[in-house]
């Protein structure tokens, strides 16, 4: 496999997010104050409607109660039809905050947002971090317009839905369209790959070569049983992508 073109522009901060996903759903507040004790930088909430994903998780109540056992920054996920998305918009920014009222990271899917342009808009007016979100099939085309609204843009690396799935590699470009908007325009936004990240050269490695810097990890987080030696080798990965000395 020839050598993929290096970063581009100046690396960014490596996160490292664990997805809720393969939690334990009958104590997720202390699966949460675990991910914070094992240093994860903040906590995914995939949230599924069963309808614009064949999976269904849970509600806004969930992540409320969540904040109860962790300082921990929340991402709120909105896997969830149009019809939710505008309803309950406002309840979700409003329960991913911080501790202290902070701005919590709501992910928008593009395909569930006829007006993606109003929706992000609406998230900042209410105290949240606008972020985006495309599945697989989007072209990165379908966000261009609007990369001056939001703080992240999130680039699924597999048909969203479920954990455990395999990376798909033609993403990989994707990634590295975005980025080079991103740096071309100066503008201050992280990317972030989700669904089938594990510490190897050929997920992790080469999405942060591309030019992602945050990394959603369900699966291969949890198949560590000290999650924080996880995290240690995500980043690891992470920094090697990106030609950063560790
Ligand atoms: C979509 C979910 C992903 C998933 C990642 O399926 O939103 O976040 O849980 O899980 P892994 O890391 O196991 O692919």
């Amino acid at each position: 496999m020839s050598e993929s073109a290096p970063l581009y522009g100046k690396p960014r901060k490596v996160q490292i997010i664990p997805s809720v996903l393969p939690a334990d759903f009958g104590k997720l507040g202390a699966d949460c104050k675990k991910m914070e004790d094992a240093g994860c930088d903040r906590i995914q909430f995939d949230v599924m409607d069963g309808n614009f994903v064949p999976n269904l998780t849970f509600g806004p109540d969930t992540i409320r109660w969540c904040r109860q056992y962790t300082k921990l920054p929340f991402e709120t996920q909105l896997m969830v039809s149009e019809r939710c998305t505008d309803a309950m918009l406002d309840t979700f920014t409003e329960v991913s905050k911080g501790p202290n009222g902070e701005p919590g990271v709501v992910i928008v899917h593009v395909e569930a947002c006829t007006h993606l342009h109003r929706n992000l808009t609406k998230i900042r007016a209410a105290g949240g971090s606008p972020s985006v979100a495309l599945n697989p099939h989007t072209p990165a085309e379908m966000i261009e317009n609007v990369l001056d609204l939001v703080d992240h843009v999130l680039v699924m690396t597999v048909n969203p839905g479920f954990g455990g799935q395999k990376y798909i590699p033609t993403m990989t470009d994707k990634v590295r369209k975005i980025r080079k908007w991103i740096v071309d325009r100066n503008l201050d936004v992280d990317i972030e790959v989700d669904g089938g990240i594990k510490a190897t050269k050929e997920t992790i490695g080469e999405c942060a070569r591309a030019g992602a810097n945050c990394f959603i990890a369900g699966s291969g987080l949890f198949a560590f049983d000290d999650m924080s030696e996880g995290v240690k080798k995500l980043t690891a990965m992470a920094l090697e992508g990106q030609g950063v000395a560790p």
